[in-house]
């Protein structure tokens, strides 16, 4: 018998500048990813997301795809320099069409489209002066937020404001590690914030079906020594207590706060903001690929996490990983959606991504047998079966990804498809993890769930 809800969501997930390539059409502007990846060094191989999987031109052939797998919902990102090329002004016609025409399609397909407003492709123009780091950021993306809903907000299923705010500022800010590659964690401070508020600021204008999405990991201590627990809690406190506690209305952790006043006074929190920041949500989007192991003092392999936070992320000895050298470890999937449920009990929870990449290899007859990924995802899902029966209200569940895509600064190397894309022809060529996926949800899905807010509403 199956566990999952009538109208569960089963997805699929991308983001605009990871497949949509098209980077000079209809009047996209620059964004900041264009300009990362010119940076020598800042992508492996020196690739960039021009062409990706020109999703721009080829997006009914892949909703063909999707309704052949029989997925019931894509969560696809919005370009941000197609609507408002250098971030601010009237909305550029040709770039709301665009979305318009995808999102006709995929209702036409009996998919639910679910748009992410902000995946990271920040107009070059804001970054210019100053990027999310300065305040005003947030007002222009309040503006942007505005001129999608009015187009087509009403279209679609759900909204999701902002894809893993820890993600673009800590890394985009703090490590240099991603666009638009400065490093001071000032700055990623700041514009952790100003991501948020941008959020809150977008609510307003977006309402309904509306939630934002946390790249939510456990970080869990390498021994007992008082030294790694302390920095475990660090870590863990800095990726998803930070988000989570202002999210739901309990202001910036204290402790997080006080360490800080080293680097930063704070005066970018203003009256008022707390409050933004805490706008209901309609859901709370989760993306959860793997736990940490943290250690206190420099170990072997380890990695320093962001933040000058005394944390070194360490692989276990002898544990599985993936083709990113993620341990593989559904446990802490459990782990997190149990605390997200416990402690800050949001109304709903959409698994926003979620998936694996492998270096799968092409049997002699075309095909790609990548068993590896279907045990990772099949493990990922039977957690949601557990997570449903302890009354964890999980609304849906989208696997990362559709299509391999360019994987931020490791490029096309890193493979997390259940379809293979070759970059030369394009052909795309469902992986058995995509025909795998589409059993699953033959034998899951019940009714289908609402397509559109506005049905939603009737
Ligand atoms: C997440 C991103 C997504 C993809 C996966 C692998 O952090 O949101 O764009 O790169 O990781």
């Amino acid at each position: 018998m199956s566990s999952f809800p009538e109208g569960f969501w089963w997805g699929v997930a991308t983001s605009a500048y990871q497949v949509e390539g098209a980077t000079d059409d209809d009047g996209r502007g620059t964004s900041i990813w264009d300009t990362f990846a010119r940076l020598p060094g800042a992508i492996r191989n020196g690739e960039t997301g021009d062409v990706a999987c020109d999703q721009y031109h080829r997006f009914e052939q892949d909703i063909a795809l999707m309704a052949e797998l029989g997925i019931g919902a894509y969560r696809f990102s919005v370009a941000w320099p197609r609507i408002q090329p250098q971030g601010r002004g009237p909305a550029n016609q040709r770039g709301l069409d665009h979305y318009r025409r995808l999102v006709d399609a995929l209702l036409a397909s009996g998919i639910a489209p679910v748009m992410t407003l902000f995946h990271w492709d920040l107009p070059q123009s804001l970054e210019d002066v100053g990027g999310w780091a300065e305040r005003d950021t947030a007002s222009r993306f309040a503006e942007y937020a505005a001129l999608v809903h009015d187009a087509i907000g009403a279209d679609v299923a759900a909204c999701i404001t902002i894809n893993e705010p820890w993600v673009a500022a800590w890394l985009g800010y703090g490590t240099g590690t991603h666009a638009p590659g400065r490093r001071d964690d000032a700055l990623a401070l700041s514009a952790s914030h100003h991501l948020l508020l941008a959020h809150g600021m977008a609510m307003d204008a977006v309402g309904g079906n509306a939630g934002i999405t946390l790249n939510l990991e456990p970080h869990r201590p390498a021994s007992d020594d008082p030294v790694d627990v302390a920095a475990a809690r660090l870590a863990d406190r800095h990726m998803n207590a930070w988000f989570l506690d202002p999210l739901f209305g309990r202001g910036y952790p204290d402790d997080l706060v006080d360490r800080y006043r080293a680097v930063t006074d704070w005066s970018f929190v203003r009256d008022g903001d707390l409050t933004a920041i805490a706008r209901p949500l309609a859901f709370l989007g989760v993306n959860y690929y793997r736990p940490h192991t943290i250690a206190g003092r420099p170990v072997p392999h380890g990695v320093e996490t962001p933040g000058s936070l005394g944390a070194w992320s360490l692989v276990p000895p002898g544990a599985a990983v993936t083709a990113t050298g993620w341990p593989i470890d559904p446990s802490g999937f459990l782990e997190i959606l149990d605390e997200v449920h416990r402690e800050y009990s949001p109304s709903r929870i959409l698994v926003t991504e979620n998936g694996a990449a492998f270096d799968d290899t092409i049997g002699p007859d075309g095909r790609i047998e990548d068993r590896a990924r279907i045990a990772y995802l099949d493990a990922h899902i039977e957690v949601l079966h557990d997570a449903l029966r302890a009354g964890i209200p999980l609304d849906g569940y989208f696997v990362w990804s559709l299509l391999d895509n360019f994987e931020w600064a490791e490029g096309y190397a890193k493979r997390f498809g259940l379809v293979h894309v070759d970059a030369g022809t394009q052909r795309r060529a469902p992986k058995a993890s995509a025909t795998w996926y589409r059993d699953l949800i033959a034998r899951e899905a019940h009714a289908p769930p609402p397509l559109t807010r506005r049905q939603h509403a009737d």
